[in-house]
């Protein structure tokens, strides 16, 4: 059986993608998609990794679960012992919505469980952001941490990035998120380094953007925990004009901002690595239907979740 602890969960970051790389606040909440994995030992030496829909042939991509697998073992000092890791993705790739990192962790909670490894929650985090390495150079942590830890977090990149700092946002109630995804596969290794290439050529310029969507994301706490929805729209459509200033934004983010918008949401912005991939936008509760639904009938997939009132932590 697969059990609820090997999941890695999905995540939208509501303020404060790229910028977070360069030690900047940022906001980020675990969604109802996440990754699970399965290990299971057996006699042959060696491990194989089975993906169902992993369509590994058409990207970049491809033999990123491999090595992530192969990391994992070594640090766990289990390479070389016989197992199967069957990985049960429900979380779409390449989208922004933090699938390599839910990967990693979903892959660490199964192996060390089936090992009899005790991890905290820390450990976990810790490895995840090893195998981030892997996929992008210079990850901020923000992924692997709500991939591990399921909780909606204020997050801050520590010197080193290995203990980064966070705390976890409580919401007064459900806040509804409605996430819609372009359609258009974007790898975060590319944006990030689009942001380092901008910010390298004139970094006081892009330091300037980076403070003002900072101020956002630590205005966004408060708004959270009253459950303020106009407020968070109101800063969620900043942080994506400061997005789009950054160069990470699509013509089809574009389309899907403004299509929410025009449904009736309060705000939307593209969340995660950007250059395709998914956006989110927020509405009252009663209009959010109506939102997703006009993004729906203009032919995108999307999917409806919410920023849950926060739970103990795992540990
Ligand atoms: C990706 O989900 C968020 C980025 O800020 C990269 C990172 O924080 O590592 C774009």
């Amino acid at each position: 059986t697969v059990t609820e602890d090997t999941a890695g969960f999905g995540k939208i970051i509501l303020f404060g993608e790229h910028s977070v790389v360069y030690g900047y606040h940022a906001i980020a909440a675990p969604i109802g998609l996440s990754i699970r994995a399965q290990v299971t030992r057996r006699e042959e030496a060696g491990s194989d990794l089975i993906i169902p829909g992993f369509d590994s042939a058409d990207s970049a991509d491809s033999d990123l679960p491999v090595r992530i697998a192969a990391l994992i073992t070594e640090r766990l000092g289990i390479r070389g012992s016989g197992m199967r890791i069957e990985v049960f993705p429900n979380l779409p790739r390449a989208s922004g919505l933090g699938a390599s990192a839910a990967l990693a962790v979903a892959i660490i909670r199964a192996m060390a469980s089936c090992f009899d490894i005790p991890l905290t929650g820390r450990e976990v985090s810790a490895l995840a952001f090893e195998c981030e390495q892997i996929v992008h150079g210079t990850p901020s942590g923000i992924d692997n941490t709500v991939a591990t830890f399921g909780q909606p977090i204020l997050f801050r990149k520590a010197n080193g990035a290995r203990d980064a700092e966070f705390s976890i946002v409580t919401a007064p109630h459900p806040i509804p998120i409605i996430i819609g995804i372009t359609g258009v596969r974007s790898l975060t290794a590319r944006t990030v380094s689009i942001v380092r290439t901008v910010w390298t050529k004139s970094p006081s310029r892009y330091d300037a953007i980076f403070e003002q969507i900072d101020g956002l994301a630590l205005t966004g706490v408060g708004a959270l925990e009253r459950g303020d929805l106009a407020e968070l729209g109101d800063l969620m459509n900043i942080n994506h004009g400061l997005l789009n200033a950054l160069q990470v934004s699509s013509p089809e983010l574009e389309a899907l901002v403004a299509l929410a918008r025009r449904s009736g949401a309060l705000g939307a912005k593209l969340t995660g690595g950007g250059g395709g991939g998914a956006m989110i936008a927020i509405a009252e509760p009663d209009r959010t239907n109506a939102v997703a639904t006009a993004m729906r009938l203009a032919g995108y997939t999307t999917y409806l979740t919410e920023i849950s009132a926060a739970t103990a932590p795992s540990a």
